[in-house]
């Protein structure tokens, strides 16, 4: 029993030198490895499972579309969505894939509420809850085409070519295949959920791109 719990505290201390080299991103040691959550192994979690918290092999949730084997609780809110007098892209709602992350990002649903077990155990912290109102974040929830690129030209083509990530997990294809889903702007066109992707010494954030010059932003916007 006791050297049990000390592999799993070596694995522990190895896990964060991963994560702080900036190594390859991989999920685990990311903010979305639930075998801990702010450093400890939770309650609901103590067999460190890393993948049952947003999927099951088996019984997925097929509620949303687009969702890939879901399992976690999905949300019942409605949002708000971004509007503005310059922006272009019209009929913004809320897509699948933004919708999965809001069933944990918009502070209502429980982390730990998956495998069709309700459970209000413990919700997201404030840093990192969106919340409903997305009015005050980067629009989501439309598509992303030629048509929008025609009526506003400091956007870059869909086709453009795009490089996510880098070294050994780049990943080389255009904006619409790395970047769009369903042809749609959402939470996954910068976030890389599993955290594959992390490049960088400030490789923080789980974003596609490194931070350095705005790499992700100019990706999109010729500015
Ligand atoms: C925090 C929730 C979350 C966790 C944890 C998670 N995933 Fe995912 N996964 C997603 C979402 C959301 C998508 C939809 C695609 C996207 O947003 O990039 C996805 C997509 C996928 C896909 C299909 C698309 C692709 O990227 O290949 C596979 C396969 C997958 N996940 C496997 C896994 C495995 C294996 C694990 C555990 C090691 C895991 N996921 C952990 C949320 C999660
Ligand atoms: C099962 C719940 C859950 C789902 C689903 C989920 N997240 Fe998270 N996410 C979390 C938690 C919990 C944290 C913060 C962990 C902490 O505080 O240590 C987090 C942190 C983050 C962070 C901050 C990363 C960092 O390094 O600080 C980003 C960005 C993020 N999530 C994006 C997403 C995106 C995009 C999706 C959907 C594709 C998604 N999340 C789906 C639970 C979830
Ligand atoms: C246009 C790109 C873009 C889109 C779209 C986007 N994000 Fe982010 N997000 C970022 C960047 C960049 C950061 C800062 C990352 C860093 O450097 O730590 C961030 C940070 C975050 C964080 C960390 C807390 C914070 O506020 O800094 C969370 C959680 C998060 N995003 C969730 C989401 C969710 C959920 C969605 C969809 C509703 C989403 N993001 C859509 C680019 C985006
Ligand atoms: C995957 C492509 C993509 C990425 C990456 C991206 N954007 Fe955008 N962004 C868009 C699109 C498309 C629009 C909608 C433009 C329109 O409809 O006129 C938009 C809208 C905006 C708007 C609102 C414009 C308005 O008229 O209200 C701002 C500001 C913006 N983006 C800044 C950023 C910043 C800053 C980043 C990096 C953190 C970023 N974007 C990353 C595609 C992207």
């Amino acid at each position: 029993m006791k050297i049990n719990i000390a592999v799993k505290c070596m694995l522990a201390v190895l896990m964060m030198f991963a994560a702080r080299a900036g190594v390859a991103g991989t999920l685990a040691g990311s903010a979305h490895d639930f075998s801990r959550v702010n450093g400890v192994v939770p309650a609901w979690n103590l067999d460190q499972k890393v993948c049952v918290v947003c999927h099951t092999p088996h019984n997925s949730n097929t509620s949303v579309s687009d969702a890939p084997l879901w399992n976690h609780t999905v949300t019942a809110s409605s949002f708000q969505m971004y509007t503005s007098p310059t922006l272009q892209a019209t009929g913004l709602s809320i897509g699948g894939n933004s919708k999965l992350c809001l069933s944990c990002h918009d502070g209502t649903v429980a982390i730990d509420s998956f495998g069709g077990t309700p459970t209000t155990t413990q919700t997201i912290s404030s840093a990192n809850n969106i919340g409903a109102d997305l009015r005050n974040d980067h629009p989501i929830g439309f598509t992303y085409d030629t048509n929008l690129v025609s009526k506003n030209p400091s956007l870059r083509d869909p086709g453009t070519a795009v490089t996510i990530g880098a070294g050994t997990s780049s990943k080389v294809g255009t904006i619409a295949s790395n970047m769009l889903f369903a042809g749609k702007m959402e939470c996954s066109s910068c976030h890389d959920v599993h955290n594959t992707f992390t490049v960088g010494s400030n490789g923080s954030g789980m974003v596609k791109m490194a931070a350095a010059g705005s790499s992700l932003c100019v990706a999109c916007h010729n500015k």
